[in-house]
């Protein structure tokens, strides 16, 4: 078989275990999933309406124009439609950027630990990875720029970043993008944009204004509470929509996903409350980790990033043991770390008590 090289060096992505995986090994009536950054209150009132009284005929193909949300979404961030392109996820976007764009003898800029996908998705490509050292949970944009020559064609920014929750300032992103040459693409990636509540944030809108070689992701998975469907979509100006999108699968967002995503579209103040409850849920995280003397990054995302200093694989087996699935920093790239997802009030206080029960028996030890 004539595989391209570089596949044989790839491993599947590895899911974590599911809820009832977990309660099947460790016997457990209830385990609660803080690993994947979904949304602990799940989907608008209005979607699940809306998915109940879904009566459109299966045998007909989705909208390959997404029209309905596009029309809304336009509307919704004051772009005009042409600017928008959706995915089967942002992840789709990610990959639709990278065949667009990466083959050998090209390099892609990224920072690392972030978001595993930019990385894998340019190995498949077969192009060169130029990752740079996150410098405490931040981009390293001085360095990110420096690594930029000739031969990159896209620079990955996450704001926040996953998995430091760190943002990226408005001052840096432009005192950045003003040193990126025009013929680079800039994807900024902003799965976790709903979430952000800093002054100094940009407005990723102006942004793309200014800068015409930037793309913006965003998802419906994370806030929005429907990771299940499969939403995603990313802004620019025209010209770069227009040479992207022959790349896109025809119908790769189906009919119910388009449906689901134009209600909770329609449903913001549901987006404010999740906004302001995972606030306070970050702030119960902080305070547990200065009461316990733990290491962690202020966060703008709905995760956080906890160190413990010791074995993640071992706190990470150990919560799962009293019902509490959460990612393991050894995963991530970062060792002695946990990354949670901030959950509901009841949900961040159990897998607090069961942090601390971890670390007193540690102590003991
Ligand atoms: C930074 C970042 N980008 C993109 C994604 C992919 O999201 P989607 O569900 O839209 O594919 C995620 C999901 O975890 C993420 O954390």
């Amino acid at each position: 078989m004539k595989w391209k090289e570089q596949i044989l060096t790839l491993k599947a992505y590895q899911p974590g275990r599911t809820t009832d995986e977990v309660k099947k090994a460790y016997g457990l009536n209830e385990v609660v999933k803080l690993a994947s950054n979904e949304n602990p209150f799940g989907a608008s009132e209005k979607v699940k309406e809306c998915i109940r009284s879904y009566a459109d005929s299966f045998a007909i193909y989705p909208d390959g124009y997404t029209t309905s949300l596009r029309t809304e979404l336009a509307s919704f961030l004051q772009l005009d439609e042409k600017q928008l392109i959706f995915g089967n996820g942002s992840d789709e976007i990610i990959m639709m950027i990278s065949r667009a764009m990466l083959e050998p003898g090209k390099n892609t800029v990224m920072p690392t630990p972030s978001f595993p996908q930019y990385r894998h998705n340019a190995v498949v490509e077969g192009a060169e990875v130029r990752e740079v050292e996150l410098i405490n949970g931040a981009h390293d944009l001085d360095k990110m720029a420096e690594a930029i020559d000739e031969n990159t064609a896209i620079v990955w920014l996450c704001s926040p970043n996953n998995p430091t929750g760190v943002y990226i300032t408005d001052v840096q992103l432009r005192g950045f993008l003003d040193r990126v040459p025009e013929d680079v693409f800039v994807v900024l990636d902003e799965a976790y944009y709903e979430y952000v509540t800093a002054d100094d944030y940009y407005n990723a809108l102006e942004i793309i204004k200014e800068y015409k070689n930037v793309i913006v992701l965003r998802t419906f998975s994370k806030v929005y509470g429907l990771a299940a469907f499969r939403v995603g979509y990313g802004f620019a100006n025209e010209s770069l929509i227009a040479r992207l999108d022959p790349v896109r699968e025809p119908f790769n967002v189906n009919s119910l996903a388009q449906k689901a995503a134009v209600s909770a579209l329609s449903d913001q103040s549901f987006i404010d409350e999740c906004r302001t409850a995972n606030k306070e849920g970050l702030e119960q995280f902080y305070a547990f980790c200065r009461e316990n003397g733990l290491g962690y990054y202020a966060s703008e995302a709905n995760f956080i990033l906890i160190d413990f200093n010791c074995d993640s694989n071992e706190l990470f087996e150990y919560l799962m043991s009293k019902g509490y699935i959460v990612r393991s920093g050894a995963a991530l790239g970062i060792p002695g770390t946990v990354r949670v997802t901030v959950g509901s009030k009841e949900q961040n206080e159990g897998v607090m008590n069961a942090m601390k029960s971890f670390l007193a028996e540690t102590v003991k030890r």
